[in-house]
């Protein structure tokens, strides 16, 4: 008997936005597939992406920490040597059990899966290319979960050995000695401070005039100066013009936009870290005639629909912030509009996180966004200078900021810069999912000793009644 391949969904793409949402989709009783062009699941963040350079920020972090940390706490481990190779095999064992463990859960959530490229090849027809030719299966609904793929330079195309994208600087085989990252945003200042712990002399050269984009400017500028000290050249308002490539180094030229100068720079390796652009080649999308903007992202309403009600399309692949999990709760939503529930995601409570050390957590309006909005707000800042767990913890860099509303004191945003910061935002994103207060966070319990008593008193902060200081 011939197998039966129609299904409710066809999810395309297993990253975090697919995997999820195949996940909620068979929860929900829907017939789920779900087809992956790569040999292993979970897209870009398991494989090549969020996974494996957090595994390489910690790694690079406790050498870090053991070269010129520990000595202050009494603990004395001269003669730390670096193992490149052991450490590299640790990130790729932590991508291969997370890969395989999202295997196990489709496998156990009964989502049949497709390992070969997809293509929508009619509004309710998906075509599978697999080792054994085209597989064709039947769709009530689609879900494309592509993601996205890094933007190249056209005078540095990536070989992934000297010049490279964030995949190939997360399996170097040996430290450069000179690293030249372009593009001072999430990768760029992540994978650099990796190099740099590891002993790489690391410059990066940003076109902006300040580090992560949009970011609050006063936070950033922070880091910023915090990463200099740590030793990263970084080299703002400066415009890549082009490269020699040459067997043993490659010269980046730029322009210094404060001076007009044109300038060069030589390194071993070169990361090319401009951004990402959504990933539909292939996909079917020119012969359907789904809609995309200029920038090739793809155009859906706000039921996650593209112009065939019943082909939907989520996460990198979309217009918003490129972050799993964005992606995520696009993917979980369309499951539930598509099993007839209500499927909702709050773009206002989006958190983003750059996870070097100190780390930088973010979410909601910054000061610049509010000023543009002509919104009237309250400020509260407190530094971790004053925190006792962030002095034992001999980490007291950074600070708290909250915003609100001047009139309602709604939490309208909140930017950290310091020790764990990624895990701090999730109280803030909280607060303001339910339109809490700044006085609502400042009249919580916060546990002392912790960090997060910093993110209490900047609440008091906002009515000026922080009591440490
Ligand atoms: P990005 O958009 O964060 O930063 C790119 C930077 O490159 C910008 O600051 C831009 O001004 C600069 N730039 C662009 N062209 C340039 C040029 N020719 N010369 C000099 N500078 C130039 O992009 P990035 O870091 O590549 O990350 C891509 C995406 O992946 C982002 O959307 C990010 O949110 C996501 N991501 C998120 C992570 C996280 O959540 N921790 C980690 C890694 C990536």
């Amino acid at each position: 008997m011939s197998e039966d391949l129609s299904f409710d969904l066809v999810i395309i793409g297993s990253g975090p936005g697919g995997y999820t949402g195949a996940i909620r989709a068979s929860q929900l009783g829907l017939k789920t597939a779900i087809v992956e062009k790569d040999s292993t699941f979970g897209g870009t963040c398991l494989n090549v992406g969020c996974i494996p350079s957090k595994a390489l920020l910690d790694s690079s972090e406790h050498y870090h920490v053991a070269q010129h940390e520990l000595a202050q706490h009494g603990v004395d481990v001269s003669g730390v040597t670096l193992q490149l190779d052991k450490l590299i095999q640790r990130k790729n064992d932590i991508v291969k059990s997370l890969t395989d463990g999202v295997a196990f859960l489709m496998k156990k959530n009964k989502v049949q899966n497709f390992h070969g490229f997809g293509k929508i090849t009619g509004q309710n027809e998906v075509t599978v290319k697999t080792t054994d030719g085209p597989v064709k299966l039947q769709a009530k609904n689609i879900m494309l979960a592509t993601g996205s793929v890094a933007n190249e330079l056209p005078f540095l195309k990536y070989d992934e050995k000297k010049v490279v994208s964030s995949t190939g600087a997360l399996s170097l085989e040996q430290v450069p000695k000179k690293l030249l990252v372009i593009g001072a945003g999430v990768i760029g200042l992540e994978l650099g401070s990796v190099w740099n712990r590891l002993g790489a002399e690391v410059t990066v050269l940003e076109y902006a005039n300040k580090i992560c984009g949009p970011m609050d400017a006063k936070t950033s500028k922070k880091l910023q100066s915090l990463l200099k000290k740590q030793g990263l050249n970084i080299i703002t308002k400066a415009k890549v013009t082009g490269a020699d490539i040459k067997p043993d180094a490659t010269s980046v030229t730029y322009e210094d936009m404060k001076s007009g100068d044109s300038m060069s720079l030589d390194a071993d390796v070169v990361l090319v870290a401009t951004g990402r652009r959504p990933f539909s080649d292939g996909l079917g999308m020119e012969e359907l005639g789904i809609e995309k903007n200029d920038r090739g992202f793809v155009l859906t309403n706000n039921r996650f629909q593209t112009k065939f009600p019943n082909v939907y399309a989520i996460g990198d692949l979309t217009p918003g912030p490129m972050l799993a999990h964005k992606a995520e709760e696009e993917g979980v939503a369309v499951a539930e509009i598509i099993a007839g529930n209500f499927g909702h995601v709050n773009y206002d409570t989006v958190p983003s996180v750059v996870y070097t050390w100190p780390e930088m957590a973010s979410v909601g309006k910054t000061e610049e966004d509010l000023k543009t909005e002509g919104r009237a707000y309250n400020a509260g800042q407190f530094p971790f200078t004053a925190n006792g767990r962030a002095k034992a913890m001999a980490s007291t860099d950074g600070h708290v900021k909250v915003l609100a509303d001047k009139t309602t004191d709604q939490i309208l945003g909140v930017h950290i810069l310091g020790p764990r910061a990624s895990d701090m935002i999730s109280e803030a994103v909280i607060a303001m999912e339910f339109a809490g207060s700044a006085e609502d966070l400042a009249l919580s319990f916060h546990a002392h000793p912790t960090l997060s008593e910093v993110m209490r008193e900047a609440a008091l902060d906002v009515h000026k009644r922080a009591r440490q200081m």
